[in-house]
């Protein structure tokens, strides 16, 4: 029979206005944390000089850390654009590369940059509400907000599948994800 204790390990409440999961630890990125990541360089410079706005936030749930166990993660982007590129995540390969994600939309609108580690190109597959994206293995992947609402979404891999941001900080995605004319447009990012 469960105790009160092993409950809290197998259910959890979450709040997608505020990106919390009940008593779940939550990191929030802001600007200044997001270095390297935008395309113009000037135009990410203006705008911290104005402001450090939150860009996105990620609440955890990690139950179990065995090669078998699931984590979970909460994310919520902000909209925004710094010059013509849309507020995005750091993005992320996997430190166990094998290690797939499938990412849960809830709301918002937005799309998921994917580039394989081994071959050149970018996938670009939308997200937005009772939407499904699968991540395979040994894919970067970074989160855009496209639309003018937080862009909600959970995120479940493997409790080994540990976040690589290095690799991503070092030659940054092959392509970036732009407003023209009020719509998104990925390009490559010469
Ligand atoms: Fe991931």
């Amino acid at each position: 029979m469960s105790t009160i204790q092993d409950a809290s390990r197998l259910y959890s409440k979450f709040d997608p206005r505020t990106g919390t999961i009940d008593a779940a630890p939550r990191l929030e990125r802001r600007l200044a944390d997001l270095r390297g990541c935008f395309h113009d360089a000037q135009a990410y410079e203006r705008a911290l000089e104005q402001d450090n706005p939150l860009v996105y936030s990620v609440a955890s749930v990690e139950p179990a850390d065995g090669s078998g166990d699931l984590h979970c993660g909460l994310g919520v982007l902000q909209p925004g654009l710094i010059g013509n590129e849309y507020f995005l995540t750091k993005g992320h390969l996997h430190t166990w590369r094998d290690a797939a994600e499938i990412y849960i939309c809830l709301s918002g609108e937005g799309a998921m940059l994917l580039e394989d580690e081994a071959s050149p190109g970018s996938r670009l597959v939308p997200m937005q509400a009772n939407s499904i994206v699968y991540v395979p293995g040994h894919t970067a992947h970074r989160t855009i907000n496209t639309g003018n609402e937080p862009l909600v979404y959970l995120g479940v891999y493997p409790a080994t599948a540990g976040h690589d941001y290095q690799a991503i900080s070092r030659r940054n995605f092959q392509s970036v994800v732009v407003s023209r004319d009020g719509h998104p447009c990925l390009l490559p990012r010469t």
